[in-house]
């Protein structure tokens, strides 16, 4: 094992947590994932060592606690189907919500208070304001969204209550892969835009659908704020310092500030590829707000962090070669 502290990565077989790994391990911390490989991939989890496991289950989490020393936990586990936590709530809140309280209770037995959590966007709803600051109110439309709200919630509740030290980063949309192309985006099924552009760029028989032509954006189509994976990684290892140095925590946007819409991610994936990318213009979909962008402003001020990728075009090749690797 390493020198620095061992960390806990729970779900770090996923896309956002795999990529987590690489970066703590590259940094020195030793890496334990617990994954129950539902969505995530055996061959993500190559850093550290590898737990085959769930958070359904409070023995394992007890066992894992007390087989390893470790002294904190990224929580990344968690269903993330927008559409379908509105058709299947149950399997949401048991998942994302009771679940992580099976987690909080073993990290408790264990002695262990210092937690970094996977929040997202989600939690605020319809925006009022945009850039979205961290003060934004909270109104979630969907049980995704208000079951990662009630997670927020019980973590500030276990702070009040039992001094525990938690940082909740709520992401806007992650995009993007490690450039050495280790690891990437690799969900089944994919319901990303990006990722679903580049499949359409490969596969020339699955056009991309754009949902939704007359928003009052400047072409239309919708406008989202995409944060490379590693700039993602990277902000969690300065939330996890600032854990490990004594502070309490605290909440904070991640995202890159800037808005791109659906039209300017296809046109720049055929820019970057190279290749023609089959478009099919269909209706809005319930529930898809005209723009979501982000202040990352406090993580910025507060942890110095300075997301390095920018740029949609670095973002969408450095997808590509993920993507499209032999
Ligand atoms: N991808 C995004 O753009 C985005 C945006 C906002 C928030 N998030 C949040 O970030 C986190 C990671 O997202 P991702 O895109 O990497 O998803 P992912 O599906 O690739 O990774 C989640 C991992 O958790 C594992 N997992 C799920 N339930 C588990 C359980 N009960 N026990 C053990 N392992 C379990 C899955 O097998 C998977 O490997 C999630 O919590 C998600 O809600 C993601």
């Amino acid at each position: 094992m390493g020198s620095k502290a061992c960390v806990l990565v729970v779900g770090g077989a996923g896309y956002i947590g795999s990529h987590a790994c690489k970066e703590l391990h590259r940094r020195g911390y030793d890496v334990v994932v617990l994954d129950n490989l539902v969505y995530g991939h055996r061959e993500f989890a190559k850093w550290g060592e590898f737990v085959l496991g769930d958070i359904a289950d409070p023995l394992q989490l007890k066992l894992v606690f007390k087989t390893y020393p470790i002294k904190a936990v990224m929580h990344f586990a968690a269903f993330a189907y927008v559409g379908e936590s509105v058709t299947d709530p149950q399997k949401y809140y048991l998942n994302n919500v009771a679940y992580t309280l099976n987690l909080l209770q073993a990290m408790r037995g264990a002695g262990v208070d210092k937690l970094i959590f996977s929040s997202t966007c989600a939690t605020y709803g319809n925006p009022q304001v945009i850039p979205i600051p961290e003060d934004h109110p909270q109104a979630p439309i969907n049980p995704y969204g208000r079951g990662k709200l009630m997670v927020e919630n019980i973590m500030a509740d276990y702070a009040q209550a039992y001094g525990f030290k938690y940082v909740s980063l709520r992401y806007f949309n992650a995009a993007g892969a490690d450039p050495e192309a280790e690891v990437g985006e690799w969900h089944d099924p994919e319901t990303h835009l990006i990722p679903l552009v580049l499949r359409a760029a490969l596969e020339p028989d699955k056009p991309i659908k754009i949902f939704g032509t007359d928003y009052d954006t400047p072409d239309g189509t919708c406008i989202r704020d995409y944060i490379h994976v590693t700039d993602l990684a990277d902000a969690h290892i300065l939330a996890l310092e600032y854990l490990l140095a004594g502070e309490k925590g605290g909440v904070f946007n991640l995202g890159n500030g800037q808005g791109y819409s659906v039209r300017e991610i296809i046109e720049t994936t055929r820019q970057v590829t190279g290749r023609a990318i089959p478009v099919i213009e269909d209706k809005r979909r319930p529930g898809d707000p005209a723009r979501l962008v982000g202040s990352s402003a406090r993580i910025k001020s507060e942890f110095g962090w300075k997301p390095q990728n920018i740029e949609i075009e670095r973002i969408l090749s450095t997808a590509w070669k993920w993507h499209s690797r032999a």
